[in-house]
């Protein structure tokens, strides 16, 4: 009988990003606001995992690599611009001024990340392959964290803030966009 091919960390970093452009594209298509707030935190909920995963197994095992370090360093910013926008979708709703807006920027900086790492060859995933790394023991360790998280944020009443690994938190003033003078 033939051995079914275990997945690689790759592959399954992939599958993430390719079911999160597919959530995004939903999106452009949806007009009801129940629909558009359900579809944000299944988004938010699958961004919030795959960057954990990434950030805790596998963006460390790669730590070393001098040719990417810098790569490294932007796809940690990246990530935490990302979860600046998650936090806002998830405290406001589709009534909310700029909440469009926020989705939308928030698939565009994630389609330029998943480019950056999945770029042939210079992309993070190609250097990855290529510094011969144990894919398949990666895989069964970021597939367990995985379906750990997602059972943790199921029995949440909410998902829990975003945690920035490069970010500092300096303050914000909050204000409003200048109306044109009468
Ligand atoms: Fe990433
Ligand atoms: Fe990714």
């Amino acid at each position: 009988m033939p051995t079914k091919q275990k997945p690689d960390a790759i592959a399954l970093l992939k599958a993430d990003h390719r079911k999160v452009e597919g959530l995004f594209e939903k999106f452009e298509h949806t007009r009801d606001d129940l629909h558009k707030k359900a579809l944000v935190l299944e988004i938010c909920t699958e961004l919030s995992v795959h960057a954990t995963i990434e950030e805790e197994i596998f963006y460390p095992a790669r730590k070393g690599e001098i040719k990417e370090e810098e790569l490294l360093d932007e796809a940690y910013v990246e990530h935490d611009g990302a979860k600046v926008l998650i936090s806002e979708l998830l405290e406001s709703g589709p009534s909310v001024e700029f909440y469009d807006a926020k989705v939308k920027v928030l698939s565009e900086m994630i389609k330029h990340h998943v480019k950056e790492e999945e770029t042939r060859s210079e992309g993070l995933f190609a250097q990855a392959k290529a510094a011969g790394l144990d894919m398949v023991g990666l895989a069964e360790r970021l597939d367990s964290r995985k379906q750990e998280l997602l059972a943790d944020f199921k029995h949440r009443s909410k998902l829990p803030p975003p945690e920035t690994r490069s970010f500092t938190g300096h303050e914000l003033v909050q204000s409003r966009p200048v109306e044109e003078a009468a």
